[in-house]
């Protein structure tokens, strides 16, 4: 992170002149990996490097098993949010896990104490995942759904290979949670469970997932709902158990089930078409599910896994069960948006003229760094957003002194306003001359505008109806559990937004 302004504006202006082309969508999937120039498989089925071969990149489906960057171990904490320091955006995180717990992609903001997911009007949504991925443990989740037919929140654990284990929340039905899991990404229509809960819009619940090798508890207000044997899930066609085992990260996203050109088993199973004239969206311009606490309880790792230190999990090979991954001291960090696993510091490798001009060349030939802002869920459904465009203040719910803003600021000594105002730095830190502090708090220079409430924005709603007009969703016996991601012909002046901020980013 060393390239002077200039660099970093050659760049942008070479990004500019060439990124049509340039990022041409590769896709990644069963019997097609990634190229050796864009070498990561992302959990949208899309080659790319940085970021791509961070949190969510696939190694069976990339390049080779080398080339997403190793994954950080578990770490035990209890994360609640009295600001989002320990929140970092996509469009910023190298893999430091030490320097945020969680990463964020759409609309993420502290309300109250509380962590805000918004998902404003005609966007789709927001998607948090933790840094650190669990092998094996037990995550606690204190939070409120969203609300609306067609309107869908969710809490999973979901690794690189595409083992999830669900809570999922459709606004259509506020009195249910649906429990579900997958096993490498295969669908499999047969293995949702409901569990029945007072209102999950009204009511904090804390929603647990207790993760063994041998069995998962899903359990309600420490009252078990479910539980799954793995030798439930024995496979007699492959021979193998159908069982999430690989390390996975905390996912906590609300996303637009209902969107109209989503496929219609979705909309079915979300309740509905959205509604994007609801009473939220009317009131704050969004809809939204909030999270009080996230708990990670680290179990020990398989006893017959390969421990070699202490850092990190890796895979040896691309059969993608838990018998491919090892414990490793293998640094986690990108030195840039130009890296993969393959070669984790090729820009830091090079002096700051040569490495503009290998930066160039590589956006001219190569592909893009940052996924969008995307959410999978386990019904099968993916989409996919332009990230942290968001250049405007929400309104929190229950801001006018309502129950939300009683609770939880005492002791943090966090004001409102604070809160409100460390919104605004974060989403506005793209476009502007941003850098992380030691301590991992995000410290922006701010010269964004739009400052204004969500609805209110133009910069925003433009944003956002562009990148909502490219997405697509899969369910419902439909193609593939990554499917999103349709390319949108509009999306084309999006993009070179995207790649002017990304270049500006590229220190
Ligand atoms: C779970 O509840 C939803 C309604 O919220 C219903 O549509 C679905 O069929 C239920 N699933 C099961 C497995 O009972
Ligand atoms: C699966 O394992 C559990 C716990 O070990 C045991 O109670 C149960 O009987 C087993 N079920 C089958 C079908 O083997
Ligand atoms: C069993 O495994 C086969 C081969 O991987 C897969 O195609 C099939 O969907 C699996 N069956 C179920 C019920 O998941
Ligand atoms: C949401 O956006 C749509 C399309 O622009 C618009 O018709 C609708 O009125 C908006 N809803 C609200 C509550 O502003
Ligand atoms: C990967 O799986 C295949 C068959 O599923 C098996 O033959 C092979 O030994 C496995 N590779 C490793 C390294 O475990
Ligand atoms: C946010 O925008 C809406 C719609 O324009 C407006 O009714 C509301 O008063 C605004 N809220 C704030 C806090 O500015
Ligand atoms: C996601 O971004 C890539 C470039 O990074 C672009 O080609 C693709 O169209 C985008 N997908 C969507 C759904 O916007």
């Amino acid at each position: 992170m060393l390239r002077s302004v200039s660099s970093r504006v050659a760049v942008a202006l070479v990004a500019l002149a060439v990124l049509p082309n340039a990022l041409a969508t590769i896709t990644c999937g069963e019997g097609s990996l990634c190229p050796q120039s864009a070498p990561c498989c992302s959990q949208y089925g899309e080659c790319g490097i940085g970021a791509y071969c961070l949190g969510g990149c696939n190694p069976k489906f990339s390049f080779n098993v080398d080339s997403c960057a190793p994954q950080p171990i578990c770490v035990n904490g209890k994360y609640t949010f009295p600001n989002l320091n320990s929140v970092e955006l996509n469009t910023k995180y190298l893999g430091d896990s030490s320097q945020a717990a969680f990463v964020s992609s759409g609309y993420a903001y502290p309300a109250n104490g509380d962590l805000l997911l918004a998902m404003p009007n005609q966007t789709t949504g927001t998607v948090v995942a933790s840094s650190t991925y669990v092998w094996y443990g037990k995550v606690d989740v204190v939070m409120k759904s969203s609300r609306g037919q067609g309107v869908v929140t969710a809490f999973i654990l979901f690794s690189d290979v595409q083992d999830e284990i669900d809570y999922e929340f459709v606004g259509a039905d506020l009195g249910t949670v649906q429990t579900n899991y997958y096993y490498q990404g295969i669908l499999d229509w047969h293995n949702s469970q409901n569990i029945s809960l007072s209102d999950t819009f009204a009511n904090w619940h804390t929603y647990s997932v207790d993760w063994h090798e041998d069995y998962i508890q899903w359990s309600v207000d420490g009252q078990v709902g479910r539980t799954l044997f793995k030798n439930a899930t024995y496979n007699a066609t492959s021979g193998e158990y159908d069982y999430p085992q690989t390390p996975s990260r905390v996912q906590l996203s609300i996303w637009p089930g209902g969107l109209a050109s989503n496929a219609p088993g979705t909309i079915a199973w979300a309740g509905g078409l959205i509604d994007w004239d609801s009473a939220d969206i009317q009131q704050y311009g969004y809809d939204y599910a909030i999270v009080q606490s996230v708990n990670v309880e680290c179990y020990a790792p398989p006893s017959f896994a390969t421990q070699s230190g202490g850092k990190s999990y890796r895979y040896v090979n691309q059969n993608g069960t838990q018998e491919s991954v090892i414990i490793t001291n293998d640094d986690t960090v990108l030195a840039s948006f130009d890296d993969s696993g393959l070669d984790m510091s090729s820009g830091a490798s090079s002096s700051t003229s040569s490495s503009a001009s290998s930066s160039a060349s590589k956006s001219a030939t190569s592909t893009a760094s940052i996924p969008n802002v995307s959410v999978v869920s386990s019904s099968g459904a993916s989409t996919s957003t332009s990230s942290a465009l968001t250049s405007s203040i929400p309104t929190v719910p229950g801001g006018n002194g309502g129950p939300e803003l009683q609770r939880g600021d005492s002791s943090s000594g966090t004001t409102s306003s604070q809160s409100i105002a460390d919104a605004s730095m974060v989403s506005q830190s793209t476009s502007t001359t941003s850098s992380s502090s030691s301590s991992g708090a995000i410290t922006t220079s701010v010269t964004g505008t739009g400052v204004g409430n969500l609805s209110t924005s133009s910069s925003f709603t433009s944003a956002a109806s562009t990148s909502s007009a490219g997405t697509g969703f899969s369910q419902g016996g439909s193609t593939s559990h990554s499917a999103g991601a349709v390319v949108s012909p509009t999306s084309g002046a999006l993009v070179l937004l995207v790649a002017v901020i990304f270049g500006l980013l590229m220190v």
